[in-house]
C-alpha cells in the first residue's frame, strides 16, 4: 500500500497563513509516502513569493513530485514572460526537466508533466511531445506497479462531474494516456477537489480522475474550501480521501471516495455507513 498527499494551487502571495501551517502539520501526522505538488506555487510569480513557496515545500516530508502551474508564470512583465517563463520556479522550487518529474517504486510509478505555457494564459497545454514521454515512461513496468499521471491543467473530465476547461490537446492525449495504461490521472486548477472514472475510451480500458482544491489559499470555491487529497493504493483499490480544513481544528476527513478495479474498468464502491 502507498499514500500520497496530493496538494495543489498554494497560490502564495494570496495564502492564509495558519491554515499553511496546519497543512504543513497534517501531511506530516498521515506520513505519506509521496507527495504531490500539482503546480500554482505562487499568486503572480514574484520571487518573494517564490521565496515563500520554496519555505513551504522544504518543510514537507521527501520524496516530494512537484510540477509549476499556470500562475508560475510571470503574468505582467511580458519580457520575463517571453524569455525566462520559469526562470523563478527552475530557481526555488525545482529545476524544469525536460522529460518532466518522475518518482517510482516497487508498487507505483508517477511522472509529472508541465502543462503550463508562456503564450496560453491560464489555460494550458499538452504536446505530442509528451505524450511520447508518457508512452514511453509507463512502457514495460511490472502487472503490480500502478500508473499515475499528474498535471496542473486537467486532461480529463470525471464522468458526472462539474464540466470544466482541459489542457488544449487533451482530447488528442487521453486516449493514447489511457492506452499507455495510466490508471489515474491528478490535477489541479480548477479549485475544486473531485474524483470519477472517465467514460470509457476505444479500448474500453478506464482510469480515474482525481482533481485537488487549493490547500491553503483564498482563492476558494464556495463549498469546497481549502482541501488537499490523501490517496491510498493498494494495488486494484484505491481510496481518496479529501481532507478539509476546519477553522480552530485542522484538516479533517470531509469525503471518502472508494475505487476498485476490475475486468471492465474501475468502479466506484458503495460508501461505507
Ligand atoms: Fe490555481
Ligand atoms: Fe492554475
Amino acid at each position: 500500500m502507498r499514500k500520497i498527499a496530493h496538494i495543489s494551487d498554494m497560490h502564495f502571495g494570496s495564502h492564509e497563513p495558519l491554515v499553511t501551517a496546519e497543512l504543513v502539520k497534517n501531511v506530516h501526522a498521515q506520513q505519506p509516502d509521496l507527495v504531490v505538488l500539482s503546480g500554482d506555487f505562487t499568486q503572480r510569480a514574484r520571487l518573494w513569493q517564490f521565496k515563500e513557496a520554496r519555505d513551504f515545500v522544504n518543510e514537507l516530508p521527501e520524496p516530494k513530485l512537484v510540477i509549476p502551474g499556470n500562475h508560475d508564470v510571470p503574468l505582467f512583465s511580458i519580457v520575463a514572460r517571453l524569455f525566462w517563463p520559469f526562470s523563478g520556479y527552475n530557481k526555488y522550487i525545482e529545476p524544469l526537466g525536460v522529460a518532466g518529474a518522475a518518482y517510482r517504486d516497487e508498487e507505483m510509478a508517477v511522472l509529472g508533466l508541465n502543462t503550463a505555457r508562456r503564450f496560453t494564459g491560464k489555460n494550458g497545454r499538452i504536446s505530442e511531445e509528451q505524450i511520447a514521454e508518457i508512452e514511453k515512461f509507463f512502457a514495460d513496468l511490472g502487472e503490480g506497479v500502478t500508473r499515475i499521471l499528474v498535471t496542473h491543467h486537467p486532461v480529463g473530465q470525471a464522468a458526472n462531474e462539474v464540466f470544466v476547461d482541459l489542457a488544449f490537446g487533451s482530447q488528442l492525449a487521453l486516449p493514447r494516456v489511457v492506452h499507455a495504461g495510466v490508471q489515474m490521472l491528478l490535477s489541479g486548477h480548477h479549485h475544486r477537489c473531485l474524483s470519477g472514472t472517465i467514460e470509457e475510451t476505444e479500448d474500453r480500458e478506464q482510469a480515474l480522475i482525481v482533481y485537488a482544491g487549493t490547500a491553503n489559499s483564498t482563492r476558494t470555491r464556495e463549498g469546497d474550501g481549502n482541501t488537499y487529497n490523501l490517496i491510498e493504493v493498494d494495488g486494484h483499490d484505491i481510496k481518496v480521501e479529501v481532507m478539509r480544513w476546519v477553522p480552530g481544528g485542522g484538516f479533517k476527513e470531509a469525503r471518502t471516495s472508494r475505487y476498485r478495479y476490475g475486468g471492465d474498468g474501475w468502479e466506484l464502491l458503495p460508501a461505507r455507513p
